[in-house]
């Protein structure tokens, strides 16, 4: 992968400069709970089938563990796997107690049903925050794992003290993954949220609204200038790879002279996503391991 270059204008949100202050926190306090209990907190991965990005995911996240002191190993399958050898390696996973996290890279075959192996990792080791537990606790305001990237959002809006309450936000896309848990997110912080679809009408007059804007839809270049309201924060989630290379979901040229703040593609909230990832492994090791 190419280096990106340095982010020197105020209004791009260099979400790998966040993710060394999140990773550099993550490291400290991995060797702080390896002195304490004489093993490192590890996360096991699974990744089905060969879809290349996802590949280059889930190697990120193990080089990320490999940076911050956490242990991780890697499950491979073929496409062509069935769901219940997954299932039965979550299973196992589950009670392996050496495992505190476990993760299932999306998406997944066709052929697999994601809810049934999502519902499938043990609410404590479930550091994306997809099972429905975790997901329900946070529909009710109690965040414990919640998706990474949302959370990433999250963050990034507090670095630059930014409290969204009271703000309008719309999120564009409605996946489990980002546009679902980031809407539910900024209404845990009591953010007025709408959240839009493909199927939604008219989406220019809904965005044109926002204060805070994610997109999450995968649709490159979807939103262009006359979408965005003067002086908003964008978002931009989407991610399509095009030619080895990887686009956003927002027209960043076009849209950069209106804006606040804007999170771009690469480099915004990706790493974000793997930092909290690391967080999460950490915590998760911690809560299994209470003395
Ligand atoms: N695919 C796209 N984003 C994610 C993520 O945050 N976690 C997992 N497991 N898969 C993904």
């Amino acid at each position: 992968m190419e280096p990106l270059p340095e982010v020197t204008d105020p209004r791009v949100i260099d979400g790998r400069k966040i993710a060394q202050v999140i990773e550099s926190d993550v490291k400290k306090d991995v060797e702080i709970f390896v002195k304490e209990h004489g093993f490192k907190p590890a996360l096991a991965t699974i990744l089905v089938g060969e879809h290349p990005p996802s590949k280059l995911y889930v190697k990120l996240k193990h080089w990320a563990c490999k940076r911050v002191g956490i242990q991780s190993e890697d499950h491979k399958y073929p496409q062509e796997t069935e769901q219940e050898e997954i299932i039965e390696l979550i299973g196992k996973l589950n009670l392996r107690p050496e495992i505190h996290g476990i993760l299932v890279q999306l998406p997944l075959p066709k052929h697999i049903d994601e809810r049934a192996v999502m519902m499938q990792i043990s609410p404590e080791k479930d550091v994306d925050g997809f099972n429905p537990l975790n997901m329900g606790k946070m529909l009710i305001g109690k965040e414990d794992f919640v998706p990474c990237t949302p959370k990433g959002i999250i963050r990034a809006l507090s670095e630059f003290n930014i409290d969204p309450k009271g703000m309008e936000v719309v999120v564009v896309g409605h996946s489990n993954v980002v546009g679902k848990p980031a809407a539910m997110m900024l209404l845990n912080r009591n953010a007025t949220v709408k959240i839009c679809h493909v199927f939604s009408k008219d989406l220019k007059s809904q965005t044109q609204l926002a204060d805070i804007l994610i997109v999450a839809t995968g649709v490159r270049g979807l939103i262009k200038a006359d979408m965005v309201k003067e002086g908003a924060i964008v978002f931009d989630v989407g991610i399509t790879w095009q030619d080895e290379k990887v686009y956003g979901d927002v027209d960043f040229e076009d849209v950069l002279p209106k804006v606040k703040l804007i999170s771009p593609v690469p480099g915004g909230v990706g790493p974000m996503t793997i930092a909290i990832l690391m967080e999460h492994t950490l915590h998760a090791a911690m809560v299994q391991n209470k003395k």
